[in-house]
């Protein structure tokens, strides 16, 4: 009988599309901080340390957290393929590298999430006033857990306005500094990007003072008044054990699978991250969720109308030579 031989590493087409995948992950306000290599024997996922967000990210966890998010989708595209990947943290800029296991026949889950990877956005719109039930929040528990995160859902009312002063108060701060103002503008509408940044079609109304959740000012239209009813919205807040670097590339993994989870279970998702931003509402954030993990994003999900999406840079622009 002749044997088929098994592919040992990703073909340059497989890398190629898998990389076209991977760039529709989030990332703070779409800078795109992302590179990707292909080693010969595996694939590199690296920061692109000229897209690091100068004031809005000084430590660089948000970028790091947007890499991790983008090679959980590179992770999938493989798998779908039929050549999953091992991957280990690495050095540097080199936030991970992956390298083929075994071949095998993509999973029922994993071709489920791979599916959902164009239909997940980030929605600045109005939500109902639909509660996210339990089921669907145990499933989006487990989509965190599986990556090495947890997500805490703010059950309790009190825990629930308590986080929701500190996005506030966070997204006040981080406004009056003059340097965080300017860098946010360059992506916002104002800058009138066309594959990058967040423009009209996804920025939502300005920030109204009587929502709940403040929302980043992407420069969209005033409203008088708040389009989101919500009273008693799902909220969670995402964290991993440990704080650093190769944590925060950790958790964007698993944000990426609960963004993904929440997609196929027909959820919206907006992301908060200001008052991750700033150190010392960080830590009343870590007190106030009770837990040992090191929060690193706060998530919102609920019922919602879609809203546009953002676009990406050509992927050629993400390829390193
Ligand atoms: C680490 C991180 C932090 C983010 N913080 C916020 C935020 O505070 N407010 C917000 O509206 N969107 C936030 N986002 C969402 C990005 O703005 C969004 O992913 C990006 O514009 C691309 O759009 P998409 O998610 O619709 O593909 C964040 C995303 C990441 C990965």
């Amino acid at each position: 009988m002749k044997m088929m031989a098994t592919p040992r590493t990703w073909c340059p087409e497989v890398f190629t599309d898998a990389v076209g995948d991977a760039v529709w992950a989030p990332s703070m306000h779409n800078s795109q901080p992302w590179r990707f290599r292909h080693t010969g024997d595996g694939v590199d996922v690296l920061l692109d340390e000229r897209r690091v967000l100068t004031a809005g990210d000084h430590d660089g966890r948000m970028a790091r957290i947007s890499c991790g998010a983008a090679a959980y989708n590179l992770r999938l595209a493989l798998a779908v393929a039929g050549l999953p990947a091992r991957y280990e943290f690495g050095a540097g800029r080199t936030l991970l590298h992956l390298w083929p296991d075994r071949p095998r026949p993509p999973t029922p889950v994993e071709r489920r999430m791979h599916h959902q990877i164009p239909n997940r956005h980030t929605n600045r719109g109005p939500f109902a006033d639909t509660p996210v039930g339990t089921a669907a929040a145990h499933r989006l528990s487990e989509a965190a857990r599986r990556e090495g995160g947890r997500l805490d859902f703010l059950t309790d009312e009190t825990a629930l306005y308590v986080v929701a002063g500190l996005i506030r108060t966070a997204d006040t701060q981080l406004r009056t500094d003059p340097a965080y103002a300017a860098e946010l503008r360059t992506w916002s509408i104002a800058a009138q990007h066309e594959v990058e940044g967040v423009g009209r079609s996804a920025a939502g109304a300005a920030p109204h003072p009587g929502e709940l959740l403040t929302r980043r000012d992407f420069g969209g239209p005033i409203l008088d008044v708040t389009r989101d009813p919500a009273r008693r919205p799902t909220v969670a807040v995402l964290g991993v054990l440990g704080d650093g670097f190769d944590d925060a590339v950790r958790a964007g993994m698993a944000l990426q699978c609960v963004l993904l989870t929440a997609t196929d279970l027909g959820l919206s998702t907006a992301l908060y991250s200001q008052p991750i931003e700033v150190p010392a509402l960080r830590e009343q954030l870590r007190r106030t969720v009770e837990c040992s993990h090191d929060p690193h994003l706060v998530l919102r999900f609920g019922y919602a109308p879609r809203t546009c999406y953002t676009n990406r840079r050509p992927v050629a622009d993400v390829i390193e030579p």
